[in-house]
């Protein structure tokens, strides 16, 4: 089966949140005090998220990230993340994670069946991170890097590039792809909070790449079927990639092939529009069908495009936290 949406997107790629809790806070993605914490008789048993993954895959879905907050703290994860990545006719089981406990993990999620992690990492230098981030570790991100590497799960690293920050590293990060088979993103910061003066730390992709492009050549990576909404380049013989992905100045929308749903079980049409179902009665009726037509309203309700632009944002304010980024 097909999922269609009304501007002709397929949709085969579905962002579950596991839980909305975080060991980190980074500064983009929550704010200093008074974050909605979700409590934890609306979060969803990992029954009823694999009910919704489960009725996902029968109506369409090819891919699950499972996401958070961090979705390695929430307790039980591995033995979720196996049963769904035994779920048939699932192409792709993969994670967004921060990275701080890896170390310790890897291994396990590589056996349950995780195909590659997508790690955020914003800065190489450990005061930066620790800003960023409000006080987390750098080293045991660094670590849980090497882990992965060990065990064999490709990475690809997040940057949210940020002007007077983090951007001095950008070519840092890119020098990182020469070595390792890492494919490095370059993330246009998105005002989710709405905080008063987010321009000033808005760079575009376009702009990245330009300084990139000052001091080496880049090579067009083609597209994959599940691909995400990153444009690849390589430097010429590097074993890694360097990607953007520009929510604000390019916006990917045309070719957007996601729903989402949260760790309360709403399920979104779009990360910046809150149209979507509620799938926790549906949850409640035991009724499997209903679920798999809820998912195919959810596509009926997606936007044809986010109307976010650096002069602009009329969204109401998010915590990524919640969603899942
Ligand atoms: P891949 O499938 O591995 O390419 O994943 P991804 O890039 O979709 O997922 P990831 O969790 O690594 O997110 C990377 C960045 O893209 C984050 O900043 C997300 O918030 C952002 N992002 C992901 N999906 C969307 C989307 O549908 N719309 C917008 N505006 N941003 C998105
Ligand atoms: N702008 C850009 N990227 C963000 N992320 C979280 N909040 C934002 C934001 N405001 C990224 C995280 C993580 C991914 C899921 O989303 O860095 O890598
Ligand atoms: Fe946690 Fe990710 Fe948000 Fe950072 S961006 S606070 S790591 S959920």
């Amino acid at each position: 089966m097909k999922l269609i949406d009304r501007y002709g997107r397929k949709i085969n790629y579905l962002r579950l949140s596991v839980t909305d809790r975080c060991n980190m806070r980074c500064r983009y993605c929550m704010p200093a005090h008074g974050v909605e914490k979700v409590t934890h008789d609306d979060v969803l048993s990992y029954e009823e998220l694999y009910r919704i993954s489960q009725a996902a895959v029968t109506t369409g879905i090819e891919k699950i990230r499972v996401t958070g907050g961090e979705p390695l703290v929430r307790k039980g994860i591995v033995p979720f993340l196996e049963r769904l990545s035994r779920i048939d006719g699932l192409k792709q089981l993969v994670l967004t994670t921060n990275g701080l406990m890896l170390d310790e993990m890897a291994y396990d999620l590589k056996q349950a069946g995780v195909k590659h992690l997508n790690v955020s990492l914003d800065s190489l230098n450990a005061n930066t991170f620790a800003e960023v981030t409000r006080g987390a570790n750098l080293v045991k991100v660094l670590a849980g890097l090497a882990a992965a590497e060990r065990v064999g799960l490709p990475v690809k690293l997040n940057m949210v590039v940020m002007r007077g920050v983090n951007d001095h590293e950008i070519e840092r990060f890119a020098e990182l792809t020469r070595d390792k088979p890492l494919a490095v993103r370059f993330i246009e910061y998105m005002p989710a909070l709405k905080e008063p003066g987010w321009q000033k730390l808005s760079l575009s992709g376009h702009e990245v790449l330009e300084r990139l492009g000052e001091r080496y050549r880049l090579d067009a990576v083609d597209r994959h079927e599940l691909a995400g909404p990153a444009c690849e380049y390589r430097i010429p013989g590097a074993k890694g990639t360097i990607g953007v992905i520009t929510p604000i100045t390019g916006h990917f929308c045309k070719s957007c092939n996601r729903i989402r749903v949260t760790s309360t079980g709403k399920a979104r049409s779009c990360l910046f529009s809150e149209k979507g179902v509620d799938l926790k009665p549906i949850l409640d009726s035991e009724d499997q069908l209903a679920l798999q037509g809820a998912l195919r309203t959810v596509v009926t309700l997606k936007p044809d495009m986010h109307n976010v632009s650096v002069d602009q944002c009329d969204h109401t304010a998010f915590a990524m936290s919640n969603i899942g980024g």
